[in-house]
């Protein structure tokens, strides 16, 4: 379609949108591991699910492995935000490596939750996506006894040992609205089924989600900025999608199609909890090239969430910085 087709107003910003406190402290402690102790910092499994993040460490001197086994003796290793299993700890500690601990702090403390549960005696269902890092992490706090639910049918047919000592978890960026579904089977079929005191989907997730609640009648299209592999950045569009506004998701701006915004006039645009603001920026000054003379924000609840630094990385042990 030709690009006369498309005469763009506005872009609606939604608010809050982007970085959460345990990406932003994710990426400082790589940053200042680097700082000090120099370059090569190992970094375990990409540190936050974004293109753009990963390749700026990159070429600061992280560099990313899957198996501990790629990282040499005596380095420096960073555990990503989404956390990892007991056995990695362990191979790591064995192995002499030093290391900083980039787990975001509300998934170490749904790790937490399920050790002292599982010493009680209970089992676990673990509400999630198969093969997401964070899930591998959760699930491998223990040897056996937390299985994975990913949707109702998955709750119909589960075994557990004992429906009397059975706790529930979930993880952190899921689907607000898939999440009170699956939770409710869960309840259905396990009455006495033991859940959080407060739910494990994270402030960030929740908040980001809401904001897409408002955002999506404003407008005629949603952008998403966030990575493929980013699940709370998906969630965010499966959303829109689903509240009936076309949707897509853009990891850099070249991914912009001029196509989708033929007879559009106001755009929103969000972004996940691991994509940088620099990316967003990029999109509207690709977005005003389409004719969109104003950016208008929405109204939202202003995150003040911050999470401390591990201890040797934090602002006394690095002296005057
Ligand atoms: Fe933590 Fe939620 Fe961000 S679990 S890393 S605050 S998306």
């Amino acid at each position: 379609p030709a690009v006369e087709q498309v005469k763009l107003q506005e872009v609606v910003l939604a608010e809050p949108r982007g970085f959460c406190a345990g990406v932003d402290r994710a990426i400082e402690i790589v940053e200042r591991a680097l700082v000090k102790y120099g370059a090569p910092v190992y970094v375990r499994h990409e540190i936050v699910h974004n293109t753009y993040v990963v390749n700026d460490l990159k070429s600061k001197g992280a560099i990313f492995i899957e198996d501990l086994a790629d990282v040499p003796e005596g380095a420096t290793l960073v555990f990503s935000a989404h956390g990892v299993p007991k056995a990695v700890r362990v191979e790591a500690a064995r192995r002499g490596l030093t290391v900083f601990d980039a787990t975001c702090p509300l998934v170490t403390k749904v790790h937490v939750e399920v050790a002292k549960l599982h010493k009680e005696g209970y089992e676990f269902l673990m509400i999630g996506h198969k093969g997401h890092p964070e899930v591998e992490g959760t699930m491998g706090q223990l040897n056996d006894g937390i299985y994975l639910v990913e949707d109702v049918a998955d709750v119909e047919r589960v075994q557990v040992k004992n429906p009397a000592r059975l706790a529930v978890v979930t993880q952190t960026t899921l689907s607000v609205d898939d999440a009170a579904e699956i939770l409710a089977a869960v309840r259905r079929r396990f009455p006495q089924v033991r859940e959080p005191k407060q739910q494990d989907i994270c402030y960030a997730t929740q908040n980001r989600q809401d904001a897409v609640k408002v955002l999506s009648p404003q407008v005629d299209i949603v952008i998403v900025v966030g990575s493929p592999t980013s699940s709370n950045s998906n969630r965010l569009r499966e959303l829109a999608d689903r509240l009936g506004t076309p949707a897509y998701m853009v990891d850099q701006p070249d991914d912009l199609r001029t196509e989708w915004f033929v007879g559009k006039q106001r755009v929103g645009l969000t972004a996940g909890a691991s994509a940088p603001d620099i990316l967003v920026q990029q999109v509207i000054a690709r977005l005003k090239g389409l004719g969109a003379a104003s950016v208008r924000r929405m109204d939202g609840i202003q995150e003040t969430m911050r999470f401390p630094l591990p201890r040797g990385l934090g602002d006394k042990s690095m002296g005057a910085q």
